[in-house]
């Protein structure tokens, strides 16, 4: 047996299923999910624990300054760019237990399973936990690796703050406060390659009875924030001409919206998920709504057209209020480097892994770390397909194929000099 194949027969599906139950407690929901925001007391527990479990093998915990944790195993050579593997920790309000979890536990298994076989990369692999890559709590998401890319203003970042006025800096500032014993790092750095395991959230790979999904790119993706702006009134006394009604006005947009969004192949995906009235008192005609657009599609120039269309289509249909469209992310749709796709389908294939080549609906950290170095991801397929919801599930055995495949891909990228 080879040391690549010692090593990977050291990957214990047992320890990896009990620790995302493990993480999963943090933060968990009555109804079987998990709801742990981005930098919030749950996550900094959570981190807690990833340490905890990382350091019997000797990695070397960093923090930057969004928060975003690496891992460090050391290879022979200190100096080459690391490998990074890894995803989040945080997730949506009615989130489940694998969306992002899994990426980063599968990657700390990886680690355990070279440390037992005492395989000693050329390269430092390092395992990742990007911080708010779901957005929900601070928007927009992907906050972490926008930032590791470069892609983002730190200061402006840092100025966002969630519904109860908590600022990014703060939550940060927490976070490094509760642990005094991990270094800072700059953020961003050379990275020698990226490969994110994640379950699909898509319903492909159970549909084909595949194991492993070697995803070819991420859709594009638009994120939008609109403040409709009326004027409170009684909602007994002001005549309807008078009125400046600002849920009336968003309805009449929605509406127009899911018109103009609507395709009959289903491949424009327009979704409007949190929407907030103000006052929200039963008896005052609303003057502020406000609400997100999250906007998807494969094809980049069909998304411009579509998300170029919004800020139109609201001022048409606002009637007597005032609109305001504020965008805060724009991201194209790309495609992974085929020579890390092929890394990825050879290790499948010696394994003996049942496999499919397949887009990513959703969207990824490692949609940032494409523009950073060469990148890709693994696929494992979740019930149903189901995903963002606290019904989420995955199957032992799924996850460890995942995570051995991830080993066998990251063990070669690391020892490509
Ligand atoms: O919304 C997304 O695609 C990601 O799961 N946050
Ligand atoms: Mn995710
Ligand atoms: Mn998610």
């Amino acid at each position: 047996m080879s040391l690549l194949g010692n090593m990977i027969n050291e990957i214990s599906q047992e320890r990896l299923w009990s620790r995302h139950l493990q993480l999963a407690e943090i933060g968990a929901t009555p109804a079987g999910g998990v709801n742990r925001q981005a930098l919030s007391s749950e996550e900094i527990t959570a981190r807690r624990l990833l340490v905890q479990w990382s350091s019997p093998l000797g990695l070397i915990p960093y923090s930057d300054a969004i928060g975003n944790l690496f891992l460090r195993y050391p290879g022979k050579r200190a100096d080459a760019e690391p490998v990074l593997t890894g995803s989040h920790i945080d997730t949506q309000p009615t989130g489940g237990r694998f969306d992002g979890s899994f990426g980063v536990l599968a990657g700390l298994e990886m680690v355990e399973a070279m440390y037992a076989a005492q395989f000693k990369p050329e390269r430092s692999i390092e395992v990742v936990a990007w911080t708010n890559e779901e957005g929900s709590r601070f928007a927009p998401g992907m906050m972490g690796s926008a930032l590791f890319r470069g892609q983002r203003d730190l200061e402006s970042m840092l100025k966002v703050e969630d519904l109860a006025g908590i600022s990014v800096r703060d939550s940060v500032e927490a976070v490094r406060a509760a642990e005094p014993n991990i270094a800072g790092r700059s953020l961003g750095f050379p990275v020698a390659a990226y490969v994110e395991a994640h379950i699909e959230q898509g319903p492909i790979l159970e549909m084909q009875q595949k194991i492993i999904g070697v995803v070819s790119g991420i859709q594009g993706k638009r994120v939008f924030r609109v403040t409709v702006k009326g004027a409170e009134n009684h909602a007994g006394t002001s005549p309807r001409a008078m009125r400046k009604d600002a849920l009336v006005a968003s309805v009449d947009i929605l509406s127009a919206l899911h018109v103009a969004m609507h395709d009959s192949e289903d491949m424009v995906k327009f979704t409007v998920g949190f929407l907030e009235i103000s006052p929200n008192a039963p008896s005052v005609v609303p003057s502020a709504v406000h609400f997100s657009i999250d906007l998807r599609h494969p094809d980049s120039a069909t998304l411009n057209a579509l998300g170029d269309a919004i800020p139109g289509l609201c001022e048409t249909h606002c009637g007597p209020c005032t609109v305001q469209v504020k965008e805060l992310s724009n991201d194209p749709s790309l495609e992974f480097p085929s020579a890390v796709r092929d890394v990825i389908r050879d290790v499948a294939v010696e394994l003996d892994i049942d496999h499919m080549d397949l887009p990513s609906a959703a969207g990824h950290d490692a949609r940032h770390l494409h523009y950073v170095c060469p990148t890709g991801m693994i696929f494992v397929p979740c019930a149903g397909g189901i995903s963002h919801n606290e019904a989420e599930s995955c199957k032992a055995e799924d996850l460890f194929n995942g995570a051995r495949v991830l080993a066998g891909t990251i063990a070669r990228l690391a020892d490509q000099v």
